[in-house]
């Protein structure tokens, strides 16, 4: 719990320096038994980042200690700050704080407590306006805290029904709508490429849909369609076992897609929001995909399968035509751990980016900036398309050897039926074996929650 201080009794303390060097830390104790923790911010006081690492690296410290009360005094952060510049760097505070409490669930049977955090240095007459932002960014980091469960879950906990009825469960909150479209629906529709990687799995696929749509003033409808590979074996092109520990963790996209939509209506924010989770396994069985193979699709193009292992694309066509087709989404925003080329390219702390239209990549680039998540937009042309055309088919689910981050990329957007599109292939974000920074832990990280959150949010306040 989060709370601002009024002043009530604590067991620890932290407190910030700018003279003593950045994330470096000091421990004491006062006459009346209270124990603080002084940590370095160096000069980087007006560094987002170092901000939230400095409040995740501290409660991090604090949950060593067992600290079950404590603040965190915050006046060097807020110091002479104008308006715009402390609402931020109290967010960053609060995310900094809460991600650094985060605890990933174990099987050991061992229970971690909650511990009660004020936060103290916030003048009086800012005090209303600083616990709005304390709630909204607290529910974002439930959100980032949703998708990192998932994420981390084992793929036997988390079979395509039962990922479907975490989202259920977890956005039941005023205002959002949830359809769960089974295998039977699927068929019905004609969700054939879904179909094609997951029906052969003794675990049935399904698909959710999300509706949001908070703002009769416009006639914008975001499409949020998220990758939901619960286990991604590869299929008959079977992944190298050495490849295989990271393979639960393939429906980042999906659990990212439902926790900015969860945040958005938590936070009442003014916006018209569809999110699209095709959900699945991609696994091996006597009715499986085999290389050659030619599918059809919900878009009403047939696919030539050159590779199981490029599962994710196929789904997420299916998802982003209904989302635009059945929902009428007026834009798309996918996102997937996608390809091991943008990993290579990229690494663990940028995600790659696709988009076919400046406008809307503008907003996504002031949105992450606000997040402080990293984005690289990798660009593409007609050569590039030319790489998955298919001589027997309308299209091929995979290239050559080379540019694998775009051709998943374009291969998605033939199914976007023309609107604005946007991409973002969180392969090497969404998990980390060692963390990159002081807010994650080993695991999920939650990665594009936030940004998808702001994208939405756009400029409303
Ligand atoms: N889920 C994987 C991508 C992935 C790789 C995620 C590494 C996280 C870490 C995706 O389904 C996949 O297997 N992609 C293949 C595509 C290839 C066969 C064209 C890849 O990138 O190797
Ligand atoms: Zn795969
Ligand atoms: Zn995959």
């Amino acid at each position: 719990m989060l709370l601002i201080d009024s002043g009530r009794p604590r067991d620890y303390e932290i407190h910030v320096q700018k003279e003593m060097d950045y994330l470096t830390s000091d421990w004491s104790e006062q006459v009346d038994g209270t124990k603080i923790l002084t940590f370095g911010l160096g000069q980087r006081d007006s560094d987002r980042l170092a901000i939230r690492e400095l409040c995740a690296a501290a409660a991090k410290s604090m949950g060593e200690k067992k600290a079950e009360i404590y603040a965190l005094d915050s006046s060097i952060l807020l110091e002479q700050k104008e308006k715009q510049h402390w609402r931020d760097t109290l967010w960053d505070i609060t995310e900094g704080i809460l991600l650094g409490c985060y605890h990933q669930q174990t099987y050991k049977k061992t229970s971690h407590f909650e511990p009660t955090i004020f936060i103290s240095g916030i003048c009086t007459e800012r005090k209303e306006e600083a616990q709005a932002i304390l709630k909204e960014a607290e529910a974002l980091v439930e959100s980032i805290c949703f998708a990192r469960d998932m994420v981390n879950l084992p793929g036997n906990r988390l079979r395509p029904e039962n990922f479907s009825r975490q989202i259920q469960e977890f956005v039941r909150t005023e205002g959002v709508e949830v359809e769960i479209l089974d295998i039977t629906a699927l068929r019905k529709k004609k969700l054939d490429a879904l179909l094609a990687v997951g029906e052969s799995s003794a675990y049935s696929p399904c698909m959710v849909v999300l509706r949001y749509l908070n703002n009769p003033d416009s006639s914008e409808r975001i499409g949020l369609v998220g990758k939901g590979v619960t286990c991604d074996t590869g299929g008959y092109c079977l992944k190298p076992g050495s490849s295989m520990m990271g393979i639960k963790g393939d429906m980042a996209g999906g659990a990212a897609v439902t926790g900015a939509i969860r945040a958005l209506a938590t936070n009442h924010i003014k916006t018209n929001v569809i999110g699209v989770i095709p959900i699945c396994e991609n696994r091996i069985s006597p009715g499986s995909l085999l290389p050659g193979d030619v599918i059809e699709s919900y878009g009403e193009k047939t696919i030539e399968i050159g590779n199981t292992d490029a599962e994710g694309r196929l789904i997420l066509a299916d998802g982003v035509s209904y989302a635009v087709r059945q929902e009428g989404a007026t834009r798309i925003l996918d996102v997937a751990t996608l390809t091991g080329a943008v990993v290579n390219l990229l690494g663990f702390s940028i995600g790659g980016v696709l988009c076919d239209d400046e406008e809307w990549f503008g907003r996504f680039e002031k949105a992450y900036t606000k997040s402080g998540e990293r984005y690289l937009r990798i660009p593409f042309y007609d050569e590039h398309k030319k790489m998955i055309e298919s001589k027997i088919a309308d299209i091929k689910n995979v290239g050559e050897k080379y540019c694998g981050t775009i051709t998943a990329g374009l291969f998605i957007r033939a199914f976007a039926e023309g609107v604005p599109w946007l991409h973002l292939d969180i392969a090497g974000t969404a998990w980390v074996d060692t963390p990159v920074f002081a807010f994650q832990s080993q695991g999920a990280t939650g990665a594009s929650v936030t940004s998808i959150y702001h994208l939405c949010k756009g400029e409303n306040e």
